[in-house]
């Protein structure tokens, strides 16, 4: 039976976080904490580790699936990801990220793709980039009873019209530009808002300016939360680190060690050990030798 005050069914006391905890942290100045996760182990573990809330992004593309950038993953490659996440973590909030052109086209097949998430991945919530272009979007999007998450800095997927991966707000005006977007964002419904490398001068006016918690990455200090990509967390995209990023552990370093040493004890013989073994017991063993005599 599932634990109603958990969503579990393992009966621990910690508290399912939802969508209406994020004002209410924001107001009493506790930190939200958000990281990506794209299967179920890592799911798992970041719910035992505490996590408030779990993204599955799009930038699954870049650091599960190898793509240079967050624009050829598709939603029917996420939405298995999603449910393996849900899966594994049953307290932290879940949010899926819409990926590339599953909401530019047109409201109805946003909403649509929205739904999908939700109802076949098993997410709470969606996240969609864009600034006040986006905001009638997101409002379609909660109009139909789904929780949306905004993004406006850095949008990857629409990095390119950007002129690459640049700091946003960086001047008075840019700043301003960016305050008006979160507020088209807000007045749209969402949630909360991902600022994604933006000056934490700029960070810091959105945040004390709207009444949604800001969740930054690369937008310094000034936030109402923080999101890291795991793989960054981790240390298993040796591939690049950005700036923002800090890493808390080298595990690309511990897997090519492991997988090393597991290769050269497989090529040396060491490797499998008695413990590794299963045996016949010595009757058994005693017979099957004599069948080979005869
Ligand atoms: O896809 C992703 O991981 C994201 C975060 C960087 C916010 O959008």
């Amino acid at each position: 039976m599932t634990n109603e005050k958990t969503g579990d069914s393992a009966g621990s006391t910690r508290k399912k976080v939802r969508v209406v905890d994020f004002p209410k942290m924001k107001a009493d100045g506790q930190r939200i904490v958000m990281v990506t996760a794209y299967d179920y182990p890592t799911a798992m573990l970041a719910d035992e580790a505490g996590v408030d809330s779990i993204l599955v992004g799009d930038s699954y593309g870049m650091v599960v699936l190898g793509y240079d950038n967050t624009i050829p993953v598709t939603l029917d490659e996420m939405l298995p990801v999603a449910r393996a996440v849900k899966r594994g973590a049953s307290h932290p909030l879940l949010i899926g990220d819409l990926p590339f052109m599953t909401f530019q086209v047109s409201r109805e097949e946003a909403v649509r793709n929205a739904g999908r998430f939700i109802q076949q991945g098993g997410m709470e919530a969606v996240k969609i980039e864009g600034g006040r272009e986006i905001a009638p979007t997101a409002k379609a999007i909660v109009d139909a009873g789904i929780p949306v998450l905004g993004h406006i800095g850095v949008t990857p997927q629409t990095a390119t019209l950007q002129g690459g991966y640049l700091v946003h707000g960086r001047t008075a005006d840019a700043g301003e530009r960016m305050l008006s977007d979160a507020r088209a964002l807000e007045d749209a419904g969402v949630f909360g808002i991902v600022l994604e490398m933006v000056a934490e001068e700029t960070a810091k006016l959105i945040t004390e300016n709207v009444s949604v918690p800001t969740i930054g990455i690369g937008a310094g200090r000034y936030v109402d939360g923080q999101v890291l990509v795991m793989h960054d967390i981790l240390g298993l995209y040796p591939k690049f680190v950005p700036k923002f990023a800090k890493r808390y552990a080298d595990l690309a370093t511990s897997v090519r060690d492991a997988v090393r040493e597991y290769t050269r004890e497989v090529r040396d013989g060491t490797f499998p050990e008695p413990q590794h073994v299963f045996n016949m017991d010595d009757e058994q063993r005693t017979r099957m030798m004599a069948r080979r005599k005869s």
